[in-house]
């Protein structure tokens, strides 16, 4: 059975997401993709405030979160890690052959300012990854602030993972000084998987040049040489490509301040739904993630029940990631979704579970 999906990503994709999907095929090195790839990237440019490169990479976002490490790190990396993706980020420096430490907080809390400066102040790192948005835990930690925290460390690679974030607010990439920002597109994008953005600042691109083992496949070099040709180093995910190209021609059609209220008012539905009936936020309201809500299953409700449950009646829904599975549900309100759609999921919950409603 089709589900409908309220899940953190892959989240519903639109009709004319999947009918520019099937465009008729192009190569790659024909003038038709140069203009293609530079139209999109020329949008993804508005949407993510910046002014230099914005490339395009064929992989899931962990490939590029991989060659962001191999790229940019070169002493001693910080990992500040919150939650499920963030711990794994920090495995995965370390698998890269990389010195790293990770600087842990609670899951359900933000990394904080305070930490980051404490953590760079020991003059031990050459770069850091954190990630904005915490999808396993629906934390959004306060990237403005620690953005500010990283004036201070101009030698330090600022690395950041916004893949359940980019497009549903306002994070402006080259204001707050971000050297790589990198994002998949299955989740406030709401395409299909498979397609990954990430940005190099100049310093970012000048450390790549100098990094030992940075690999071929994700090598911001590489990147950055194709990019002047409208480009990518291997052959691209063309069709995913066409419906970035049709999704961001929607965004702006709605407008992007319109989408981040759109996402504001999502976030405030979902949260205000589930405290109306009894249960706690996972994170303190104001770390709220913007693009899902993170519950906890404060009155012991049976969730995997509750899962399969809707999923008969044609829900995908949540019953929590990783070691908070069960305690926690989480509500994905991202991408295209409306209020309407939101509700449509409400009222299938509280039909199975009266005691609800
Ligand atoms: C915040 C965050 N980072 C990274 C990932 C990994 O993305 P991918 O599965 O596309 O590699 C996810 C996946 O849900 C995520 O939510």
């Amino acid at each position: 059975m089709q589900k409908k999906l309220f899940i953190p990503g892959p989240v519903p994709v639109h009709p004319d997401i999947l009918a520019a999907m099937a465009t008729p095929m192009i190569g790659h090195r024909m003038k038709e993709y140069a203009e293609l790839h530079g139209r999109v990237t020329a949008g993804l440019k508005k949407v993510i405030g910046t002014a230099g490169p914005v490339f395009l990479a064929t992989s899931s976002a962990f490939g590029v979160m991989e060659g962001a490490i191999r790229n940019l790190v070169g002493t001693r990396c910080a990992n500040f890690c919150n939650g499920a993706f963030s711990d794994k980020w920090h495995d995965v420096t370390r698998r890269c052959g990389k010195e790293a430490d990770a600087i842990r907080f609670e899951w359900g809390t933000p990394v904080t300012p305070e930490a980051v400066d404490a953590a760079l102040s020991t003059g031990r790192y050459d770069s850091m990854t954190m990630i904005h948005n915490e999808t396993s835990t629906g934390v959004m930690s306060p990237l403005p602030e620690i953005a500010d925290v990283m004036k201070k460390y101009p030698d330090v690679m600022f690395i950041v993972d916004t893949v359940s974030s980019m497009s549903a607010l306002d994070i402006p990439v080259d204001q707050l000084g971000i050297d790589s920002c990198i994002f998949g597109v299955q989740k406030a994008f709401a395409l299909p998987p498979g397609l990954t953005v990430f940005t190099a600042s100049e310093k970012a691109l000048k450390r790549a040049a100098g990094m030992e083992g940075r690999g071929y496949y994700f090598d911001y070099v590489e990147f950055a040489a194709n990019d002047q040709k409208d480009n990518t180093p291997s052959t691209p995910c063309i069709s995913q490509i066409c419906a970035m190209d049709r999704q961001l021609e929607r965004m702006f059609a709605e407008g992007l301040d319109v989408r981040w209220a759109r996402h504001r008012e999502l976030a405030s539905h979902v949260r205000e739904w589930v405290r109306a009936r009894g249960f706690e936020l996972f994170p303190e309201e104001r770390y709220c993630s913007r693009t899902l809500t993170c519950v906890r299953n404060s009155r012991g409700i049976d969730l995997a029940w509750l899962k399969k449950k809707l999923g008969e009646a044609g829900f995908a829904f949540d019953d929590g990631y990783g070691k908070i599975k069960g305690q926690t549900f989480r509500i994905a309100h991202m991408g295209d979704m409306t209020g309407a759609d939101l509700d449509g999921l409400f009222m299938a919950i509280t039909t199975i579970m009266p005691e609800l409603a």
